[in-house]
């Protein structure tokens, strides 16, 4: 397998006349966690929309593993294993924890998915539910109503029913967004405990989060690739610090 898994060439959305995305050439490397960064408004969840084709690309292609998927339907993708954190995910508040995980994993009953093949009965299923918990450390809280858990442990539950869909590349936007310090810092270390064998491209604000985790970086600016590196090469890039500018700048330079 080629060790690109996820290729953009000239990926572009026109909103009325105006440019969102802009001829994007995005290389994601197999078993990389990939950021996705850039200022407000500078296209990054557009381009999300355009990769799980929620919407339609005004021009460019997308290859998944090789394979052309531009003409797909977003199910198609999910299907090939391009899975959206919050996409179907949806978390039941008045459900436990440890039933909503199950309904994930359940979902997928009768489908091609490789670990269910051969799988069969409960056991096996409140077993691959119970790793999943605990992978997402939630397994003390297994019990409880999803509504009534702390907002960083609803994030936790929403990445566990996304893992049940055993995604291959797993976009992730904004996973710590509207978190205090701690959960940043849990919800920072199952992203990267999640990425063990897979890939993970994410859309994320927190510069430290980045730094920590992040394999490579692709800064978007006005809908188009602004810099591309590691952590060190983008975040002391003239052009990225000008884009970023007052106190975001200041957080780049101050992540380490
Ligand atoms: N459906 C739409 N119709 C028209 N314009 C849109 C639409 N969706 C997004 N835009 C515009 O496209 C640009 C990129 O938006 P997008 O949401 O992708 O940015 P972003 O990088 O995710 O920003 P943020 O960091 O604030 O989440 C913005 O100017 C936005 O107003
Ligand atoms: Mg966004």
């Amino acid at each position: 397998m080629s060790e690109l898994i996820l290729e953009t060439t000239g990926l572009s959305k026109d909103f009325k006349g105006f440019t969102a995305v802009d001829s994007v050439n995005l290389q994601v490397q197999r078993g990389h966690i990939h950021a996705l960064i850039g200022p407000n408004g500078a296209g990054k969840t557009t381009c999300f929309n355009l990769l799980t084709k929620f919407l339609e690309p005004t021009r460019g292609k997308i290859l998944f593993n090789g394979i052309d998927i531009t003409g797909e339907k977003p199910a198609e993708i999910a299907r090939r294993g391009v899975i959206r954190s919050f996409q179907i995910s949806a978390v039941f508040p008045h459900l436990t924890v440890l039933e909503n995980v199950r309904i994930g994993l359940q979902r997928f009953t009768g489908t091609s998915f490789h670990f269910w093949k051969g799988l069969t009965g409960l056991k096996q299923l409140d077993a691959r539910v119970l790793a999943l918990l605990e992978l997402v450390d939630l397994r003390e809280m297994a019990q409880l109503k999803a509504g009534d858990l702390p907002y960083g442990r609803k994030r936790a539950l929403e990445i566990a029913t996304t893992m049940a869909m055993e995604p291959e590349l797993m976009l992730l936007d904004e996973p710590t967004q509207g978190m205090g310090h701690e959960d940043v810092e849990r919800v920072t270390d199952l992203i990267k405990r999640v990425a063990e064998g897979r890939t993970v491209l994410m859309v994320e604000h927190n510069m430290r989060v980045i730094s920590r985790i992040a394999n490579r970086i692709t800064v978007l600016a006005r809908g188009a690739v602004l810099a591309e590196g590691d952590y060190d090469t983008v975040s002391k890039h003239p052009a990225v610090l000008e884009a970023y500018m007052g106190s975001e700048a200041a957080e780049l330079q101050g992540a380490h």
